[in-house]
């Protein structure tokens, strides 16, 4: 019971001011007055996106050896590297934004590589991922089908006692992602979805907008969230 008024008091300081959860839980100081992300949704940046020629995109990744982590169609080659394969152009457009300007800081290598990249080559470089089809189960992955049983409930319908949203009404059914900026999750790699999902947590990734994904990691147990990476590394489509 506490815990829900506790969290009610959190959304409502987050209403009034979107980056004021890290700062609440001594996340993150540094940027406490920062807004999650730089990128707006306006009609301008959506048609540029849709505008990638995934052609370009592809000669980028090779220029760039993205390969070398995130393989050649996109499939991650250790899973502790994000596969970016099927991914929603949409959010790769905007987690490259975000490594360039320093909304999302937690890997300085990311930051390195995304800043001399220009919008056009971002768009493009989106397309071409999204050209691939979401990834199988990681390979290497022993997925745990008990545990990734028990995430199904949090998945389907979430916890009314803890004010958590069902992850399958914003990252769909079958973890393949939602307009605009919701990212598929389907066939992700499990190391790296366990470590984003412990960043939000913390507060050290905070460029999600209006706080959606801190508040959700922030009610969930380390078990919970290891059961939710075993969950969605064995959901393919
Ligand atoms: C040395 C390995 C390495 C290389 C090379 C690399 N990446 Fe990454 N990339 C990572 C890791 C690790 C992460 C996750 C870091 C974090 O937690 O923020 C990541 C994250 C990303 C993400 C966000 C994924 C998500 O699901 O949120 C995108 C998009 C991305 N990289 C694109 C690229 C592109 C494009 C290139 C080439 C220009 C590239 N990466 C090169 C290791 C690499
Ligand atoms: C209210 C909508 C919403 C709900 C509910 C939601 N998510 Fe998210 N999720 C998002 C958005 C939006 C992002 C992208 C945020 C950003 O830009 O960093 C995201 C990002 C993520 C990421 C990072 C993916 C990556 O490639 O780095 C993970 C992991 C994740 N969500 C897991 C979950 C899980 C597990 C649940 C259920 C317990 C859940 N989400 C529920 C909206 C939601």
């Amino acid at each position: 019971m506490n815990r829900s008024i506790t969290l009610v008091g959190v959304a409502a300081l987050i209403a009034m001011s979107t980056s004021s959860f890290a700062n609440e839980h001594g996340a993150s100081k540094a940027r406490a007055d920062a807004p999650s992300t730089e990128v707006a949704w306006t009609p301008e940046t959506l048609a540029l996106i849709r505008s990638g020629n995934a052609q370009k995109g592809s000669q980028l990744a090779n220029e760039q050896m993205c390969a070398s982590c995130h393989g050649h169609a996109g499939i991650a080659q250790s899973n502790n590297w994000p596969s970016l394969a099927g991914q929603r152009a949409e959010y790769t457009y905007k987690m490259l934004q975000d490594y360039k300007n320093g909304s999302r800081n937690t890997y300085p290598l990311m930051t390195v590589l995304a800043k001399p990249m220009s919008d056009q080559d971002m768009a493009d470089i989106a397309a071409f991922y999204a050209s691939f089809k979401l990834p199988p189960v990681p390979v290497g992955t022993v997925i745990d089908k008990a545990l990734a049983d028990k995430a199904e409930l949090l998945v389907m319908k979430g916890d009314g006692n803890r004010l958590l949203a069902p992850c399958m009404s914003c990252h769909g059914y079958k973890g393949e992602g939602n307009v605009v900026d919701v990212p598929a999750m389907a066939g992700q790699t499990p190391e790296y979805f366990i470590r984003t999902m412990q960043d939000y947590k913390t507060g050290k990734r905070s460029n999600d907008v209006y706080s959606r994904m801190r508040l959700m990691a922030h009610s969930l147990s380390d078990q919970e969230i290891i059961e939710l990476a075993n969950y969605y590394a064995n959901l393919t489509q």
